[in-house]
């Protein structure tokens, strides 16, 4: 089998997708020892070569970040792109969508997206890895990490031995769908003590964008 992987993160290589995708690969290499080739779609300016080397694969993973609930713009370009590309024999395409927020629940939207892709592309889709809470990996330690590149490492293997991903750990790695009421509360009492807005104000603040954070360009005038 070969595999070739994209990555869509605007981030590029300090991106915590390509952590994740590296420990998918740790996993998978200790089956299959076929080497990976990964695209990184935010070099926007080798379009073409990521568009051909899609072309040419045999199974594709995508994975991005969940951006405002859907994707980046270079990810939808990216499918703009192979769109336009005659399919022959239909390509097998996986996708791998991790977010901020911990609730999956928010990439169940493009996730239907994602399906409907595949379906009026004609590729035969190997479904899509939903994983919230992902934000802080790089500067967690090991211990805080370890369960989660622990389940990484065990996808790509799966997916080494069976060209699909495992239901099971697609399942376990989709949790918490949604927050569970004693979270949510407890949640609601750090949003009324100023907490859950620490980092997101220090970063507004630290490119002095604070006094902007209520902003609506796109809202109608109302001085009309
Ligand atoms: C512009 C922007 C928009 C984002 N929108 C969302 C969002 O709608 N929902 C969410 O859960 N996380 C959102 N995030 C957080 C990213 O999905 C998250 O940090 C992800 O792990 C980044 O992955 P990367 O390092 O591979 O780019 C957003 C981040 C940025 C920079």
């Amino acid at each position: 089998m070969r595999l070739t992987v994209f990555n869509g993160s605007p981030r590029n290589k300090k991106s915590n997708s390509k952590i994740l995708i590296e420990e998918f690969l740790k996993g998978y290499h200790r089956v299959c020892d076929t080497p990976v080739d990964i695209h990184y779609l935010a070099n926007i300016k080798e379009t073409t070569s990521h568009v051909e080397a899609f072309r040419q694969s045999e199974i594709a993973i995508i994975i991005f970040p969940l951006y405002t609930d859907c994707m980046p713009g270079i990810v939808k370009n990216f499918f703009e792109e192979i769109a336009k590309l005659d399919y022959s024999s239909p390509k097998r395409v996986g996708f791998i969508v991790q977010s901020g927020f911990p609730e999956a629940v928010h990439s169940t939207y493009v996730e239907r997206y994602l399906q409907k892709l595949a379906l009026r592309l004609n590729f035969e889709y190997l479904g899509t890895i939903i994983k919230g809470g992902v934000e802080g990996i790089q500067v967690m330690p090991p211990r805080m990490t370890k369960k989660l590149f622990d389940k990484f490492q065990k996808l790509g293997e799966y997916f080494a031995e069976n060209e699909k991903f495992s239901a099971q750990i697609q399942e376990q790695l989709r949790k918490p769908l949604r927050m569970s009421a004693t979270t949510r509360l407890l949640f609601n009492i750090l949003r009324l003590v100023g907490l859950t807005n620490l980092y997101w104000n220090s970063n507004l603040k630290k490119n002095n964008a604070y006094k902007n954070r209520f902003d609506k360009p796109y809202a109608e005038s109302t001085l009309n």
